[in-house]
C-alpha cells in the first residue's frame, strides 16, 4: 500500500510526476487553485471539460500528458459526478479507481489536489474517504510461485485549501483503519489449510503483543475445562483443535464502561455432516470474517485510543465433517448450561456464539457486540453489499446503522419478536438449531438473543458484505473486503464519545 501520505496547504508547483484532479459535475467554472492549475496548464482541464472529452461522471478518469514549463508532467482527471450526491462509498470508489491508474501507469509518487468537499461531507470526511479507498484499492492477495514485480504507489500528497490541522486526524485514521482492514482481508483470503484455529490464535497474539492489548488464547483443554460444550462440540470433526480468543484493551481501567466484541470464527464451514454443495464452498475459508473485524477493529481502537474498555471474545474452529463429528439429533451442552439440539450442522455459527455470548457476560459488559457470517438467509434478503442488524435494545441498533451509513458499510434492521423466539424454543432439548428455512436470519439471531439474557446486544449478519466478487468497484477487489471495521469503530468512538450515546452504558 502507500508507505507516506502528506498534506500541504498550497498549490500544485509544477515540479510533481503526477497529479490527481477531483472533478465534479457541472461545478460551473473553475476556481481558486483549480482555476490556477487550469491556468499552468494552458487551459487542458477547461478543455477536456469544455469539448466533453470528459465529463465527471463519478470515479471517470482521464490521463493526460503535458509537455508544459512549470506544469506537472501528467494530469489524472478523476470524475465525482454530481457534488450534491456524493457519498463515502462514491469517494472511495473513485479515488481507488485513480489510485490504480495511477500505479498501473507505474507512477511512484503521486499528488492530489483537493478544493471542494462533496456537499454532505466535511473536508475531513472528504479525505478521509479519499485516502482509505486509495489504499485498499491498492490491496492484493496473492500466493503465486511467481511474484509479479509490480510496481506500487509509494507516496501520496494531498494538495487542499483547508488547514493541514483539521485533516492530519482524518489521514492517520484512514491510514489505520485502511491498514486493519488490509489485515482482515488477509485473514479471510488465507487459505483454511493456513488460517486455522490456531493461526487465529497466533495472529491474535502477534498484533495484541504490537498493540499493547492483553490476549490469552484458550485451546481445547482450558476450553472443555470453562465448558464450552459447542466449541468443543463444533470442532470435533475436525483434525484441527478449537482456540477460544479474548482479547482486552483498557483491561485495567475499570472506570471505562465495558462493551463486548464477539466474532464468528468458523476457519473453514464445510456445513459438517450436513455437508454443503460444491459450489462457492471455498468461500466458506471466509467464515471466520467476524472473528478478523473484531480483532482488528480492537487493534485500531487501541491505536485511536478511544476511552472505552473492550473485551473481543471470538471462538475459532473449523467445521468439518467424519467419523467423530457432530451429527444431527446430537445435543450440545453449552457453556451457560443450557442445550440445544443439532438439526443441521451447518448451523454451527449460532452454536458457538452461544458459548462466547454467555461467556460474555462474565465479564458484566454494559453492550455486546457481534460480527457473524451467519445466515446465507441473510444474502438472499438483503444481498451481497449490505448487513443484516438485529438487536434488543433500539437504540444501540439506531446508532450502529448510523456508524455504518458514515462508514460507507450499510446496515439494515431486521426484526425480532416472540415469533422468532418461539421457533426456537427445542423439542427435547432447550433450544434447537434450526427451525426451517423462512425467516432463518432471524431465528438465527433469535437463538442468539437467549444467550445475550437481558444483556444490551447487537448482532451484525455480514455474510453478504464479507466477500466481494469483485464488482463492488476498485476498493473491493474480488475476496474478503474487511467490512465492518470502520462501521464498529465508529460505532465505538459514537459510544466513547458522544454525550447522550455514552449515557446508554450503564456502568
Ligand atoms: N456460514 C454459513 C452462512 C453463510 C452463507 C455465510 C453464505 C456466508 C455466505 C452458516 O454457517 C450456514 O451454513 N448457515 C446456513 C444455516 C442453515 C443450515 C440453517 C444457511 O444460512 O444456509
Ligand atoms: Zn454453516
Ligand atoms: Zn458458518
Amino acid at each position: 500500500m502507500i508507505e507516506t501520505i502528506t498534506l500541504a496547504a498550497s498549490d500544485v508547483t509544477g515540479s510533481e510526476d503526477v497529479v490527481i484532479v477531483p472533478l465534479f459535475k457541472s461545478a460551473g467554472r473553475l476556481r481558486g487553485s483549480l482555476l490556477r492549475l487550469d491556468q499552468t496548464c494552458a487551459s487542458a482541464i477547461s478543455n477536456c471539460l469544455s469539448e466533453s472529452r470528459f465529463t465527471p461522471d463519478s470515479g471517470e478518469t482521464l490521463l493526460i500528458a503535458l509537455q508544459i514549463e512549470g506544469a506537472p508532467k501528467h494530469l489524472v482527471l478523476l470524475g465525482l459526478g454530481d457534488r450534491s450526491a456524493q457519498n463515502p462509498h462514491g469517494i472511495m470508489r473513485a479515488a481507488g479507481n485513480a489510485a490504480q491508474l495511477v500505479k498501473k501507469r507505474r507512477f511512484k509518487r503521486c499528488h492530489l489536489l483537493v478544493s471542494e468537499a462533496p456537499a454532505k461531507m466535511s473536508p475531513a470526511e472528504f479525505v478521509y474517504a479519499i485516502v482509505k479507498g486509495c489504499m485498499l484499492a491498492l490491496y492484493t492477495f496473492e500466493q503465486k510461485a511467481s511474484k509479479e514485480t509490480s510496481a506500487s504507489v509509494q507516496s501520496l500528497a494531498i494538495l487542499s485549501p483547508w488547514p493541514e490541522k483539521s485533516l492530519l486526524h482524518a489521514v492517520e485514521k484512514a491510514r489505520t483503519v485502511a491498514g486493519c482492514v488490509a489485515r482482515v482481508r488477509d485473514m479471510v483470503n488465507m487459505p483454511g489449510n493456513e488460517m486455522t484455529p490456531a493461526e487465529m490464535g497466533r495472529a491474535a497474539a502477534a498484533l495484541a503483543e504490537e498493540r499493547s492489548i492483553h490476549c490469552r488464547v484458550l485451546r481445547g483443554a482450558e476450553i472443555k475445562k470453562l465448558k464450552m460444550g459447542a466449541v468443543i462440540d463444533v470442532s470435533k470433526g475436525s483434525a484441527q483443535e478449537p482456540r477460544f480468543i479474548i482479547v482486552q484493551y483498557n483491561r485495567s481501567k475499570q472506570r471505562l464502561p465495558l462493551v463486548c466484541l464477539i466474532g464468528k470464527g468458523v476457519t473453514f464451514d464445510s456445513g459438517g455432516i450436513s455437508i454443503k454443495p460444491w459450489e462457492h464452498m471455498e468461500e466458506m475459508k471466509g467464515d471466520m470474517a467476524g472473528g478478523a473485524v473484531v480483532i482488528n477493529t480492537i487493534a485500531a481502537a487501541a491505536r485511536l485510543r478511544i476511552p472505552l474498555r473492550i473485551v473481543g471474545l471470538v471462538p475459532c474452529v473449523e467445521n468439518m465433517p467424519g467419523h467423530t463429528a457432530l451429527k444431527p439429533g446430537d445435543i450440545v451442552t453449552t457453556h451457560s448450561g443450557k442445550t440445544i439440539e443439532i438439526l443441521s450442522t451447518d448451523a454451527e455459527g449460532r452454536l458457538i456464539l452461544a458459548d462466547a455470548l454467555s461467556f460474555a457476560r462474565t465479564f458484566d459488559p454494559s453492550l455486546i457486540v457481534d460480527f457473524a457470517t451467519l445466515t446465507g438467509a441473510c444474502v438472499i434478503a438483503l444481498g451481497k453489499r449490505i448487513a443484516g442488524v438485529m438487536g434488543n435494545d433500539r437504540r444501540f441498533v439506531e446508532l450502529i446503522i448510523e456508524a455504518g451509513r458514515t462508514a460507507g458499510e450499510p446496515l439494515w434492521q431486521l426484526p425480532l419478536g416472540e415469533e422468532f423466539s418461539e421457533r426456537i424454543k427445542g423439542d427435547i432439548a432447550d433450544y434447537k438449531n434450526y427451525s426451517g428455512r423462512d425467516g432463518s436470519t432471524m431465528t438465527a439471531a433469535a437463538l442468539l438473543e437467549a444467550f445475550a439474557g437481558g444483556v444490551p446486544w447487537v448482532h451484525v449478519d455480514i455474510a453478504g458484505p464479507y466477500w466481494s466478487d469483485g464488482s463492488g468497484g476498485s476498493y473491493l477487489p474480488k475476496g474478503g473486503t474487511g467490512f465492518g471495521v470502520d462501521c464498529a469503530l465508529r460505532f465505538l468512538e459514537t459510544l466513547a464519545r458522544d454525550k447522550r450515546a455514552r449515557k446508554l452504558l450503564k456502568k
